[in-house]
Formats: structure tokens, C-alpha cells, sequence
């Protein structure tokens, strides 16, 4: 059995990546978030505030047995407050790095010292953003949850490779998709992001992925070894 633990899994990029997953009845998903409408005789929901830090130290992972492959996908994230520096919500600066980077790096470190005596291969995968490798103008706090968790990825691998584990980790930036989190950018200000118009425009042109296509590039990276070989990966990588 190959066991999925995703974070953000009730809507967007994570629930089309959950339903793609099941698809296969030797996979198996824990999903992770707040709200759940999903149900599936291989899917396990923990309702979880990603912004409640202590509620994510104390989470454990579970005991596994018959397992082929152990995967844990960062995919829970938000864009957060749109906003020049100077006029950022502080509370919202303190949710976006406890969702997008402190709470994967936590879980991160939970699920490697949980299955470290396993034998089965080992996935992280983060859900990373091109925000994180280029600056864009009103994502400084997003765009630094993604440099972060890029820069926590390439460590990760060092370490990896140090201990000769077969833990494996990729950090994926998955592309324009048409989710929430666009829904959420195209309500920004002009004075906050002066690239909103293009983003009104990638929806109206159709310029932006359906999360079920994304899911299934996201998939390929999971499963094909050929597309393991660098931490720092996008889905633009694979051509269509
Ligand atoms: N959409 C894009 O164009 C785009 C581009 C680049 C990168 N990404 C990245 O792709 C990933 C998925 O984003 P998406 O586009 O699918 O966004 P989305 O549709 O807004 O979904 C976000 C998911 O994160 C969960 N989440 C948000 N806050 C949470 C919290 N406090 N605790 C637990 N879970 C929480 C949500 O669940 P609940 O609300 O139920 O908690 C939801 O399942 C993110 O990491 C994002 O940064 C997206």
C-alpha cells in the first residue's frame, strides 16, 4: 500500500490530488484541513488548523504496516494578506508563515523521525510557488514562505544524502491554477499588487490550469523517478 498524508486536501490542488490518488486502491490518504466533504473507503480526514501550531506539534503519525511507499505532500497554503510592507496585517504575517512554512517544516520533522526505521521509499513533497523565486510586489510575506520552504527542501536532500535514507524531496511549483487561492488574489487591491489586471486576465483568457489537470502532472512527479532528480522542480519542467 502507498500511504499520502496531504495538507489542504478539501479543496483545490490537494482535493483534485486526493480523488486522482484513489483512484488506485493501493493508495491510501490522510487529508488534512479544516473544513471536509470528502469521503472514500481509502481516505482518512483529521481536521486540522494548520495556523494552530500547537496543534500541529502534537500531531502523530500514525503506526503503518504493508507499506510500499510513505508520501507527505505540503499542499495547504495561503496567499495571505496582499499588501506593501508598512501595511501588512501583523496577525495575517504570523498565519501565512505557520501555515505556508512553520507548520510543513513541523510536520516535515514529525514524519521523518516517525518512519526513519522504515524501509519502504520515502516522498516529501512541498507544494512550492514561482512567487517563492521570483519577488512579486504585495506576496512578500508569500513569496518568503515559498523561498523558505525551496531553501528547507534543498537542506532536507543535503541531509538525506548524508544519511544515506530513502527519503526523497522535491519542492514543486505547480503553476497558475484555477483554485480559491487566484479567487482570493484577483479581490487584491491595485495600490497593494500592481500586477492584478494580469491576474484578472489569466482567468478571463483561460490562461489558468483546472486543478484536476495539475494533479495529474503533480502525480507524475510522485511516481516517476525520471522527474526525482532535482529538489527545485516545476511543473513547466514536464512537457505536455
Ligand atoms: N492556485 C495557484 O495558482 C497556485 C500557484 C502557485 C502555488 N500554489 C500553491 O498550491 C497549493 C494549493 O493551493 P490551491 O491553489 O489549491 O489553494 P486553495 O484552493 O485555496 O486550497 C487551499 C487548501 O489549503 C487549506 N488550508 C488553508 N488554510 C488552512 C489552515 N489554516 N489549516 C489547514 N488547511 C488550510 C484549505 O483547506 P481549509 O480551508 O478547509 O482549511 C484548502 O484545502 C498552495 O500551497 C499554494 O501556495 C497555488
Amino acid at each position: 500500500m502507498n500511504y499520502f498524508f496531504i495538507t489542504g486536501s478539501s479543496q483545490g490542488l490537494g482535493l483534485s490530488l486526493t480523488k486522482l490518488l484513489l483512484k488506485d486502491n493501493n493508495n491510501f490518504v490522510y487529508g488534512f484541513s479544516r473544513n471536509n466533504d470528502f469521503s472514500h473507503q481509502n481516505y482518512q480526514h483529521t481536521t486540522l488548523d494548520l495556523g494552530d501550531l500547537n496543534k500541529v506539534k502534537t500531531f502523530q503519525f500514525p503506526v503503518l504496516s504493508n507499506t510500499d511507499s510513505i508520501v507527505l505532500i505540503n499542499n495547504a497554503g495561503i496567499v495571505g494578506d496582499v499588501n506593501y510592507v508598512g501595511k501588512v496585517n501583523n496577525d495575517e504575517i504570523i498565519k501565512s508563515y505557520s501555515i505556508n512554512l512553520i507548520a510543513p517544516s513541523i510536520l516535515t520533522n514529525n514524519f521523518i523521525a516517525s518512519y526513519t526505521s522504515s524501509n519502504s521509499d520515502k516522498l516529501i513533497l512541498n507544494i512550492s510557488s514561482g512567487a517563492g523565486r521570483s519577488a512579486i510586489d504585495g506576496w512578500n510575506v508569500y513569496c518568503a514562505t515559498k523561498a523558505g520552504l525551496d531553501m528547507f527542501s534543498q537542506v532536507l536532500k543535503e541531509e538525506a544524502l548524508i544519511n544515506g535514507s530513502n527519503l526523497n524531496i522535491l519542492s514543486l511549483a505547480p503553476g497558475i491554477i484555477d483554485t480559491g487561492m487566484q479567487e482570493t488574489i484577483r479581490t487584491s487591491s491595485k495600490e497593494g499588487f500592481s500586477n492584478i489586471e494580469r491576474f484578472i486576465e489569466y482567468k478571463e483568457n483561460g490562461d489558468l490550469a483546472q486543478p484536476e489537470d495539475t494533479a495529474t502532472i503533480v502525480a507524475r512527479f510522485i511516481f516517476e523517478k525520471g522527474l526525482q532528480q532535482n529538489v527545485i522542480c516545476s511543473v513547466r519542467d514536464v512537457s505536455e
